[in-house]
C-alpha cells in the first residue's frame, strides 16, 4: 500500500496515500461484485479486508489524531471511528466464514457501510483538513 507509493521516491502527501487505499478498496469490491463464484469472491473479499484492516490502522493511530489537532471537531472522529468499529466486528465474522451466501450476503453489508464511510472522509475530513494548513508532507511520510 503505501510503501508502493514511496517507492516511486516521490514525496507525497497524506492524502494522496490514503485516497489511493481507498481506490484499490472501492476496485477490490467492485472485483467481487463481477465475481461468478462463491469462492472468487470469498478470496476477493478476504484481500479486501486484508486491505482495509492495513488503511484502517494507519488512520486510527496516525491520521485521525492529526485530524483531531487540526480541526477539533471530535464528533467528526468519533463517527468515523465508530465506522471502523462497524467494519471490523463484520469483518471478524467473516474471516471464520466459509465462501458461500452467508458470507456474500455479510460481505454486501460491509461494502455499504465502508462506501459511505470513504465518502464521508473524501468529501468532508479530506477537505477541511487540507484546508487547516497542516503539513500534509510529514504526516504523508509518517503514514509510508
Ligand atoms: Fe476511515
Ligand atoms: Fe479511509
Amino acid at each position: 500500500m503505501a510503501m508502493r507509493t514511496m517507492e516511486l521516491g516521490e514525496r507525497v502527501g497524506a492524502l494522496d496515500i490514503l485516497r489511493d487505499d481507498h481506490d484499490r478498496i472501492r476496485d477490490l469490491f467492485r472485483q467481487f461484485d463481477d465475481m461468478e463464484d462463491d469462492q472468487s469472491r470469498k478470496m476477493v473479499g478476504d484481500q479486501a479486508i486484508e486491505e482495509l484492516e492495513a488503511h484502517s490502522a494507519v488512520e486510527e493511530n496516525i491520521f485521525y489524531p492529526e485530524v483531531l489537532r487540526a480541526l477539533e471537531d471530535s464528533a467528526l472522529i468519533t463517527e468515523a471511528r465508530a465506522s471502523h468499529h462497524m467494519a471490523k466486528i463484520l469483518a471478524q465474522e467473516l474471516k471464520w466464514l466459509p465462501a458461500g451466501e452467508h458470507y456474500n450476503a455479510k460481505f454486501k453489508l460491509l461494502t455499504k457501510g465502508v462506501i459511505d464511510h470513504i465518502k464521508m472522509e473524501e468529501s468532508v475530513m479530506f477537505p477541511q483538513f487540507e484546508g487547516s494548513g497542516a503539513d500534509l508532507q510529514d504526516i504523508g511520510l509518517r503514514i509510508a
